[in-house]
């Protein structure tokens, strides 16, 4: 799969991220990266916790870190596993993803390159968000 020098470098941004990932007790190493439209990147890792159920993805701990800083313009998300197919973001994280990145695409890759890519609304087909509440 073909592909361009911004989507490795995001990728690349992703896949050390997953080495800061602390995932002790399901060893399932996850880094995601943010592409903002200024040409910045932010990354994040999975963070795990002996109660489990706080663990806060990589794709969460980027975007929070992100809009903490005050960014709210991305064009591309990447996410990083050691799976042979793809590890997508999981639901709660495709919600916030959506809300916050819009539809942008998501590059997928493991440690061998990059497997898919996908658009944001493809993976929250009739999503739900604030222009319902309008
Ligand atoms: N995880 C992510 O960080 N992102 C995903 O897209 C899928 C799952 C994390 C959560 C947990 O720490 C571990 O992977 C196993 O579910």
């Amino acid at each position: 799969m073909s592909a361009s020098d911004v989507e490795l470098r995001v990728v690349a941004e992703a896949r050390g991220a997953r080495e800061r990932a602390i995932a002790p007790y399901s060893n399932f190493q996850v880094g995601a990266a943010l592409l903002l439209t200024d040409g910045r990147i932010i990354t994040g890792c999975n963070i795990e916790n002996a109660s489990y159920g706080l663990t806060m993805c990589a794709e969460r701990v980027a975007l929070y870190k992100a809009l903490s800083e005050g960014h709210r313009q991305f064009s591309l998300v990447a996410v990083v596993a050691d799976t042979s197919d793809p590890t997508p973001p999981c639901g709660p994280c495709r919600q916030l993803l959506w809300e916050y990145c819009g539809d942008v695409p998501v590059v997928l890759a493991n440690l061998d390159g990059i497997k898919a890519r996908h658009q944001m609304r493809d993976l929250l087909p009739h999503p739900f968000d604030g222009r319902l509440l309008s």
